[in-house]
């Protein structure tokens, strides 16, 4: 794994219609690079993570999401079961994506796609954030991928308004493949956005 990293093609895992779904190579390449005993996946949505867990041998890893597929879990709400080394989160980015009542079921209060509004949603993210690294096991990391985003012109970078826990290991950018911004001519207008945020942060 590199500071770099992009999969112009996202793999055979999990469910490839899922609005806003990761690459499986991005968990793959987490999980073979620091090998941890025990996983979580919070934000599952459409099983890519799921998938790559099961083909690396991992039986017991736990993926949880609103969505009812995994259980309806809710990050605002519902405790953090499992005290594992290494957590994967791709949370909404900001309402970029709506997610309940569009991808899936009916609108839910606390989906995080559906957040009052900018503020609203990075105060959501902070608590799921915080919480998720409070139930990492010492010397445990929590991953986070998110993207940065514009809306009406105006960009929202995401990873300077959130919070930092622990020791950020790690900061890669991952190039995004097959976005809408990458087919659309903006003549000028603006600078398109084709990367993604991972960051790695540890739990000395
Ligand atoms: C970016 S998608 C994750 C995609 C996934 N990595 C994949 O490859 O398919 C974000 C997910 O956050 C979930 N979500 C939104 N609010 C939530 C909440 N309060 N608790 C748990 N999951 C939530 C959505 O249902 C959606 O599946």
């Amino acid at each position: 794994m590199k500071s770099v990293i992009s999969y112009p093609h996202r793999g055979k895992w999990g469910d490839a219609n899922y609005r806003g779904n990761c690459s499986g190579y991005v968990i793959k390449e987490l999980l073979e690079y620091f090998k941890p005993r025990t996983f979580l996946e919070v934000f599952a949505g459409g099983g890519t993570g799921y998938d790559v867990a099961r083909e690396l041998g991992y039986t017991d890893s736990v993926h949880l999401d609103l969505n009812p597929r995994w259980g309806g879990w809710n990050a605002l709400k519902d405790a953090v079961p499992v005290s594992v080394d290494f957590i994967f989160c791709h949370p909404p980015y900001f309402d970029i994506i709506i997610y309940s009542g569009e991808v899936w079921g009916e609108a839910h209060k606390d989906d995080l796609s559906r957040a009052r509004d900018y503020k609203d949603y990075i105060e959501k993210l902070n608590f799921v954030h915080k919480k998720l690294f409070r139930s990492l096991n010492r010397g445990g990391r929590l991953a986070i991928l998110i993207g940065d985003c514009r809306k009406n012109g105006v960009y929202y970078s995401i990873i300077k308004d959130m919070d930092y826990f622990g020791t950020l290991e790690s900061h890669i950018i991952k190039i995004q493949h097959n976005v809408k911004s990458k087919k659309i001519k903006y003549h000028g207008s603006f600078i398109p956005i084709i990367h993604e945020h991972l960051l790695i942060f540890r739990k000395s």
